[in-house]
């Protein structure tokens, strides 16, 4: 069995509204694996995505711990977690987030130029555009490549760095259903190679299956998704 990569226990959020306090996150634990690649779902507004933010580093909790690697992120320094960001996750959405003035490869080679890497950018960019079978696309610009295949360029951004924690928040979201299936082929291609973890929150019960297993959110705390039930 492979070792836990990430640790998360009694992960709480909460928010001030107004004279309240909006409990987001009511104490959620679960670990993931090395190449362990899981679904998180839940209706809208149960807290998914606001859990993906605090296990990449980009939101923290008001309680609970988050280890990566044995790192309990949450006791790090700004400039420490944005380090642990840049070089052990990576992270993708629903809508891509490339930078419209940028080539393909330009844009996969972004994260390069923001902590400290030693390889060559773009040499390393052109190698994750062939892992992401994109390699012939890396001069064009966002606005010339389809849904699908931004969604690879984004991909091969989130993974420049060999980063071992995969987050992906609705990535097949904005995708019509065959697009959407070569995206969930390239991330089980990419777990087996790279042996990434994969966390994926999705609405889509079909989608979720592909996982190893789910993780369902209501109202901020995990529950039991019932067989068949419509991963809303
Ligand atoms: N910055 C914020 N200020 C106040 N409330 C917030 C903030 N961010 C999130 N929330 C609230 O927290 C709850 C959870 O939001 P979150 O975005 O995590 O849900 P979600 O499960 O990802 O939903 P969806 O499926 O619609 O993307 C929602 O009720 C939302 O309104
Ligand atoms: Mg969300």
């Amino acid at each position: 069995m492979q070792k836990v990569l990430l640790s998360v226990e009694n992960v709480q959020r909460s928010l001030p509204l107004g004279g309240n306090q909006v409990h987001i996150l009511r104490g959620v634990s679960f670990e993931a694996r090395s190449g362990e690649w899981i679904a998180l779902t839940g209706p809208s507004g149960s807290g998914k995505s606001t859990l993906l933010g605090i296990l990449g580093g980009i939101d923290r909790p008001n309680e609970g711990r988050v280890f990566l690697d044995d790192v309990d992120l949450h006791r790090l320094s700004e400039a420490k977690l944005a380090q642990i960001r840049n070089s052990k996750i990576g992270v993708v959405f629903q809508s891509f987030h490339l930078l419209p003035g940028l080539t393909a490869q330009q844009n996969v080679e972004v994260p390069l130029y923001i902590g400290p890497h030693s390889h060559r950018a773009a040499e390393l960019a052109l190698k994750m555009l062939r892992l992401v079978g994109l390699e012939d696309r890396a001069h064009h610009m966002p606005r010339q490549l389809s849904g699908g295949e931004q969604q690879r360029v984004a991909i091969a951004r989130a993974l420049i760095t060999q980063p071992h924690l995969l987050l992906a928040d609705e990535p097949t979201g904005n995708l019509d259903r065959a697009s959407g299936k070569q995206i969930l082929s390239l991330f089980a291609e990419l777990r087996s190679a790279l042996n990434l973890t994969i966390i994926m929150v999705t609405h889509d019960p079909a989608v979720a299956a592909c996982a190893d297993r789910r993780l369902h959110l209501v109202d901020g705390m995990f529950a039991p998704a019932a067989q068949g039930e419509a991963a809303l």
